[in-house]
């Protein structure tokens, strides 16, 4: 699925992107910190921006893809409007929590780390949520659903609907 990313829409974000790789133009660890706020700003990666922050600080668009893709903080996939998390902690992976995951991406249609189409959902991947008394443990944008069968999955999707 691709997603759109309307560069005229976000021109002041870019703006504002582009002053922050000038501000700090020289200083270590540039790369990260501009991809932190390209994130912050955009709430994704969009390989538009990454070929701006390619041209702004002469990194290879390669080498740009390749740490945005390393680090799981990074997306490049806008998130949904809700961001479901299924805890495969310990405490909560003995407790069936991949049957839960797996129920999740069978009824959205959709893998962890993507967006349904119409952005309503993403799947995030999860660790210990702390609430491992709960466990299994689920969280849809930021309500915790705990104890969890298989068979709970769909009927609390279908409230986000
Ligand atoms: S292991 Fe799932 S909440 Fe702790």
């Amino acid at each position: 699925m691709e997603f759109v990313f309307d560069l005229e829409q976000n021109k002041d974000k870019i703006k504002e992107l582009k002053f922050f790789m000038r501000e700090n133009r020289g200083k270590k660890g540039l790369l990260m910190a501009t991809l932190h706020e390209a994130q912050n700003l955009f709430g994704y990666l969009p390989i538009e921006v990454q070929r701006i922050i390619s041209q702004e600080l002469r990194i290879s668009l390669s080498e740009i893809y390749g740490v945005a893709t390393f680090y799981s903080h990074f997306s490049l996939v806008p998130k949904g409007e809700y961001d479901i998390g299924v805890c495969l902690g310990t405490a909560c992976y003995v407790k069936q929590a991949q049957q839960i995951l797996d129920k999740v991406e069978e009824v959205l249609g959709i893998s962890v780390g993507q967006t349904t189409p119409d952005r309503k959902f993403s799947i995030s991947a999860t660790r210990c949520l702390g609430a491992c008394g709960l466990a299994p443990v689920m969280m849809v944008g930021e309500d915790v659903y705990g104890r969890l069968k298989e068979d709970d999955v769909e009927e609390i999707l279908n409230k986000y609907r």
